[in-house]
């Protein structure tokens, strides 16, 4: 790397280098009902209220999880799928899985020409890139089997707000704005999310969703078979039909949740569960911590950030090549969990690091012998005054999903299938690489990234975490956890506190805008070989902790996000 070139890094660099703060406001206090903490306050308090009136955090996560399809519909979602992580008062832990599955006409080709090359956007803006909705199940099974309240009573925030409409944030507007040609490339995005006259809603302007209210209703009204049968499987069949796409009535049919086994990492004492495949997530950030537990991340912190960055890249970097070659549908493909996040791995791949230098990813393979993906999922904490704990985390994908509403019932829908590897070995659009383990089949669910996590100690819950973020989920999420536990940071400091996210492939260490590097510790990376790439912010967390002592809850939102 050339002096001038190292020069005008730091210059860049350093100017950005605004630590963010962790203001006092952005310290959320409970009112002793427990708390629900989500990427829009409308959501919030559809959560709140049903803490309020004696529910449960599970009620309360069903409550949230509506109400962010209705005002956050670039990622909450009924049309999408996700993960949640719950931990009960009697104290067990449970992982269920309602990810979207691959329509039965799916194949391991779909997205390749006749030479075998892959089509350009074909998995992420088509009705062919939607995977079966997984969320509308996924609320129902949890509600059904730990919640107190009936389901009607849960969404009847979220239909309100659909009905009535809600106001329009500065952040809503301007992602709509971001997104205006997407959104205008399919009649339902048009008609949906743009107003009549083809232009963007402002901030401020009320944004009624009449078509989603109704399929909402059908929901609250017959649980599931408002969705997977009847009028709206009826809807989506029809538009699938009309647009080129694969679901069927039969497939919405088909649709099941799985409760899995969660994920359980321990790291230096603390419990974190988190969840299993067919997300990476949890096994990723047990392999990452694993490592980081043979330094002591505190000292280093305190010493050099740039050599505790440098042991944090490093587990990161072996970690993204593993999950590239060895994660998929465990109901496909036998994952290798226990290797991958057992604490002899670990070890072997700390003692590998060269104090002094970067490992090239070139070099590096997936070890028991890149990912670039959407941003926008959504995650959301909730804990209750009984002692249960809810983390979610639920997408559509990328953004406003494919660009496609379904016609009639006012829902976007994903784009997951692109989370399949679309062509084992070759980088589909966002740079992701995966091998077999995540080619796609009939009914099997795309490698996910999601990773909501319950941290506890000696059988307290002190954390609940998540984040939205593609590939930078698993590293965002675990950053946080290290920072409540290496660094003993407040919740808000803990969420505040600049990220860092390496991936295998690109090779590059992928720094904030406001990364709190000095000189020095940019100097030391560049010299140790690191390749730096300074890019917009990382996740959205939403986070709650329970002081273990006091039993005080606090949580904070993203001050990267605000409304
Ligand atoms: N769609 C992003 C993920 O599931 O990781």
């Amino acid at each position: 790397m050339t002096k001038r070139f190292v020069i005008a890094l730091l210059i860049c660099l350093v100017t950005s280098s605004i630590v963010f703060a962790a203001p006092d406001n952005a310290l959320i206090q409970s009112n002793g009902n427990g708390m629900a903490v989500s990427t829009h306050p409308l959501a919030d308090l559809a959560g709140q209220a049903v803490l309020d009136n004696g529910g449960n955090a599970i009620d309360a996560a069903v409550a949230v999880g509506y109400a962010l399809a209705v005002v956050h519909p670039q990622a909450g979602n009924i049309g999408g799928g996700g993960f949640a992580v719950i931990h009960t008062a009697d104290g067990n832990d449970y992982a269920l899985d309602f990810r979207e599955m691959a329509p039965a006409a799916a194949t391991r080709d779909m997205y390749l020409d006749e030479q075998g090359n892959v089509i350009p956007l074909n998995s992420t803006r088509t009705y062919k890139a939607a995977g079966i909705p997984g969320t509308v199940a996924g609320m129902s099974a949890m509600l059904d089997r730990f919640g107190t309240k009936k389901l009607d009573e849960v969404m009847a925030a979220a239909i309100n707000l659909a009905e009535k409409g809600h106001p329009i944030s500065e952040r809503q507007a301007g992602v709509l704005a971001a997104n205006h040609n997407k959104l205008s490339k399919f009649p339902t995005g048009r008609k949906y999310f743009l107003k009549a006259d083809g232009t963007d809603y402002k901030a401020g302007e009320i944004f009624v969703q009449s078509d989603l209210a109704e399929t909402l209703k059908r929901i609250a009204a017959e649980g599931p078979k408002g969705f997977y049968e009847g009028k709206t499987a009826e809807l989506i069949e029809a538009d699938m039909k009309a647009n080129d796409g694969l679901i069927t009535r039969e497939d919405l049919a088909k649709y099941e949740v799985k409760w899995r086994e969660p994920s359980t990492a321990y790291y230096r004492g603390y419990k974190i569960t988190s969840m299993c495949p067919p997300s990476s997530g949890g096994a990723i950030i047990a392999e990452i911590l694993n490592v980081m537990e043979n330094a002591d991340m505190r000292t280093l912190w305190a010493a050099s950030p740039a050599q505790a960055l440098h042991v944090m890249a490093e587990a990161m970097r072996q970690a993204y090549a593993d999950r590239s070659e060895y994660m998929g549908d465990p109901d496909f493909v036998n994952v290798p969990v226990a290797e991958l996040t057992s604490k002899e791995y670990a070890k072997k791949i700390y003692d590998r690091i060269n104090p002094t230098k970067a490992t090239p990813s070139d070099f590096v393979r997936p070890g028991l012998t890149q990912l670039h993906e959407g941003t926008n999922t959504t995650h959301y904490s909730v804990v209750d005054k009984f002692g249960n704990a809810v983390a979610i985390t639920y997408t559509i994908n990328e953004t406003w999903g494919s660009g496609a509403a379904v016609e009639g019932a006012g829902f976007m829908l994903n784009n997951e299938m692109d989370d399949f590897s679309i062509k084992p070995g070759v980088p589909n659009v966002y740079g992701l690489v995966g091998g077999d383990a995540n080619s796609i089949a009939p009914f099997k669910r795309p490698l996910s990234s999601m990773s909501p996590s319950i941290v506890s100690k000696d059988g307290k819950t002190i954390l609940v975490v998540g984040s939205p973020g593609g590939s930078r989920i698993i590293t965002t999420t675990l950053q946080v956890i290290a920072n409540v536990i290496d660094r003993r940071m407040a919740i808000n400091a803990a969420v505040s506190a600049p990220r860092y996210h390496m991936q295998w492939l690109p090779d590059e260490l992928r720094l904030e805008p406001g990364n709190g590097l000095t000189n020095k510790d940019v100097e030391e990376l560049v010299s140790m070989g690191y390749k730096l790439s300074l890019q917009g912010f990382m996740g959205d967390v939403n986070a709650i902790m329970i002081d273990p002592e006091t039993g005080k809850i606090t949580g904070s939102h993203d001050t990267r996000m605000e409304f």
